[in-house]
Formats: structure tokens, C-alpha cells, sequence
């Protein structure tokens, strides 16, 4: 099954689409020889509760898969590009194509041209909107495909998450042909207990099973959205405070986190910030700038030593997918 293949070869199949993909498989890992480096003991040995701890940070796990992925050449004619802090995104990302592409590593490796047969997107919902991430990709990228996706997990009430990547996508340029959302566990630490999350059957396998039968002949679908979650969205216009206005997420990662005397400067929240909001200047880490709200730091910090400043419903509970390891979430986010 995993004929291995150069990373040269692989680039020379793919061109520029397999080069951000690669990018994002192998974590390219330019290391900043003034920060220290990442201490995998320390995470291997005590990553947050996950159903497979033995799993996680194994060494070229996700290189495997891009092996395989770049020797099957047919397989490119879906892209599928995704974001994610706790795994949920990227899970579904994989499930879908074995073509998957990081947009943090697109836009970290300025790798913004790509033509498939079908390219997809898979974000998380935050206040009903993509990431600021997802959203400025899209604005930037020149992408070219016939068939045009989007699949938007969330937590909990996804709002008028589908109307807004609709009118994103089409000032930018892009007819989607298909938009749906994917009710997932919901990673909002200040109003959810990520234990109690964790326990809810959110109907997962046959709602993606379903997204997944739509896709294979191509429909054409715009999920239709309530008339009161379109009401909020409109008031939602007129707010010029908090983190969630119109025109994006707005945060800064030295207001929304505080790290305690329980951090080991292992390092994984550096890895795994799309943002490259951490820094290790002394006995424990420091986040400061402009902020995603993905709560990778957070949610995959292996002492939980990094709680939100203004208080979380449960601050002993963190998650991340059960089929994605720390590894993945650092391939897929690291800007170091
Ligand atoms: C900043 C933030 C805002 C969120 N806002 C919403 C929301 O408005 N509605 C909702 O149902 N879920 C919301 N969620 C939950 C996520 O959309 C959901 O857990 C998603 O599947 C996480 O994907 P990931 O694991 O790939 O990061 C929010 C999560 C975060 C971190
Ligand atoms: S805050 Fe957590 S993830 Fe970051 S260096 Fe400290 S222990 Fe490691
Ligand atoms: S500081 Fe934390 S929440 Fe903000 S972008 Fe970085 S990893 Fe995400």
C-alpha cells in the first residue's frame, strides 16, 4: 500500500499543489535556533487525555501518509485544505481526500496557486465565522477547480455559518457548489466542559457518511440556515466589541491567556500556534500577539499549564481529536 517516494519525486508528480501538501505532512520545521527546542519525552510521556496516548508524537506518522498520497497521482484530483486547533477539522480533512492541505503552512511556505478537479475546504466555526486564517487564504489563493466545497465543523449552534462562508467565498471570486456544517465535539473552553463534551454522541459517523456520499457525485447543496440565526448575524453587524464582530475574530493572545508555574517549557505550544504567538524567554512560556482563538495552545498543552484568563467551565478537562496526535496538530501549525 505505501510505495515511499522521494520528497523531490513527490514535487515533481504534484508541482505546486504537493509542495504545500508536503509542507504540511512533514511539518516543515525551520527551526529558530534562539527558541529552545520542543521536548517530545516530556509530551509522549504526558499529552492531554486522548484514547491514544501511545499514539501520539510518533515520528513520522503523518510523513507516511503523504508518501502514499503523493505516489498516487489520481487521488490529487481532490484538494482538500483545512484548518484546525484540536484535530476535529483535520480528522474530517483526512476522511475526505488523501490530498490535505495545512492553510496555515500555505500561508507560512506563500503557496497560493493551486488547480484540482475538486477542492474543498473543512474550517471550524467560530461566532458563525471561519478563521481569520481560512478567511484571508481564500481572499489571497488563486484557485481553480470545477467542483467548489465546504464543510464547517462546530460545536454546538453553527448560526449563519453557511451564509457567511458564502458571501466570503463569492467576494472573493468563488461560487461554492456545496456548503454544509458538521455538528462535532464543540472545544469552546469557557462555556464547555470538554469531559462532558467528550461523552456526547453527536451523531458523527453517519452525518460524515452522509457528507461523503453527497460529495462522491458531486451535488450541489447550500445548507439552509434559520431565519432568527440570520437575525443575529445582522446584529451581530453593528458590534464593535468582543471577540467575535463581522469582520473577524479579534483577540490577542497575551489578554485571553495565562500560563502558570506548571509549565515545563516542553515547547508544544510554540509548535503548535499557527500564529507563532509563544515564546520561551525564561522559566516559562509567553504568548503575546495577534490571536486565532484555535486553542491549540491550550487544549494541547501536555501540563495544562495554560488556562483562559477570564475562566473556563472546566480547567482540569482539555481535548483533541481521538485520531489526530499532537504531532499532526504541530505539522499542521507550526510556523517556526
Ligand atoms: C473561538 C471559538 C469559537 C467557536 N464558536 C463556535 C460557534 O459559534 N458555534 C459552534 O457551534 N461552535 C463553536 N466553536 C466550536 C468549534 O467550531 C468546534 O469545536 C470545531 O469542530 C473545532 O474544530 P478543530 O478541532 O478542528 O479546531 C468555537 C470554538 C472556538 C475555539
Ligand atoms: S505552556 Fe505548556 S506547552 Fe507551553 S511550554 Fe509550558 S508546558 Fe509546554
Ligand atoms: S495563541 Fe493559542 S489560540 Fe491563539 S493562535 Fe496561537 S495557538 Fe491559537
Amino acid at each position: 500500500m505505501s510505495e515511499n517516494i522521494s520528497r523531490r519525486n513527490a514535487l515533481k508528480l504534484f508541482g505546486v499543489a504537493a509542495a504545500a501538501a508536503i509542507g504540511s505532512f512533514a511539518g516543515i520545521t525551520s527551526c529558530n535556533k534562539k527558541e529552545p527546542e520542543i521536548k517530545t519525552d516530556n509530551l509522549a510521556n504526558q499529552a492531554p487525555e486522548t484514547n491514544n496516548p501511545g499514539k501520539d508524537i510518533q515520528a513520522n506518522d503523518s510523513e507516511q501518509v503523504n508518501n502514499e498520497a503523493a505516489a498516487k497521482p489520481e487521488k490529487s484530483k481532490r484538494i482538500v485544505f483545512y484548518f484546525t486547533g484540536t484535530g476535529n477539522c483535520m480528522y474530517v480533512a483526512k476522511e475526505l481526500s488523501e490530498n490535505i492541505i495545512s492553510i496555515p503552512q500555505a500561508m507560512k511556505l506563500n503557496q497560493l496557486e493551486y488547480e484540482a478537479e475538486e477542492i474543498g475546504f473543512v474550517y471550524p466555526v467560530y461566532g458563525m465565522m471561519p478563521p481569520n486564517m481560512v478567511r484571508k487564504f481564500i481572499q489571497t489563493a488563486k484557485l481553480k477547480a470545477n467542483y467548489f466545497f465546504a464543510i464547517a465543523t462546530y460545536g454546538n449552534k453553527a448560526g449563519n455559518a453557511v451564509n457567511i462562508w458564502n458571501d466570503i467565498t463569492k467576494a472573493a471570486g468563488y461560487t461554492f457548489d456545496y456548503i454544509a456544517t458538521l455538528l462535532m465535539v464543540d472545544n469552546w473552553l469557557p462555556v464547555f466542559d470538554m469531559d462532558e463534551q467528550k461523552k456526547m454522541d453527536k451523531n458523527i459517523p453517519a452525518n460524515l457518511a452522509k457528507i461523503k456520499t453527497s460529495l462522491e457525485k458531486r451535488e450541489k447543496y447550500i445548507e439552509a440556515v434559520a431565519e432568527e440565526d440570520i437575525e443575529r448575524w445582522n446584529k451581530r453587524k453593528e458590534e464593535k466589541t468582543g471577540p467575535f464582530q463581522a469582520d473577524g475574530i479579534h483577540a490577542l493572545a497575551e489578554e485571553w491567556f495565562t500560563v502558570t508555574d506548571a509549565c515545563i517549557t516542553c515547547g508544544a505550544c510554540m509548535r503548535v500556534c499557527p500564529r507563532k504567538n509563544y515564546t520561551i524567554p525564561g522559566e516559562k512560556a509567553v504568548p503575546k500577539g495577534e490571536c486565532e482563538l484555535c486553542l491549540a495552545c491550550i487544549q494541547n498543552c501536555p501540563h495544562k499549564a495554560i488556562i483562559i484568563t477570564a475562566g473556563e467551565k472546566n480547567p482540569k478537562a482539555r481535548y483533541r481529536h481521538e485520531a489526530i496526535t499532537t504531532r499532526d496538530i504541530i505539522n499542521s501549525n507550526n510556523q517556526n
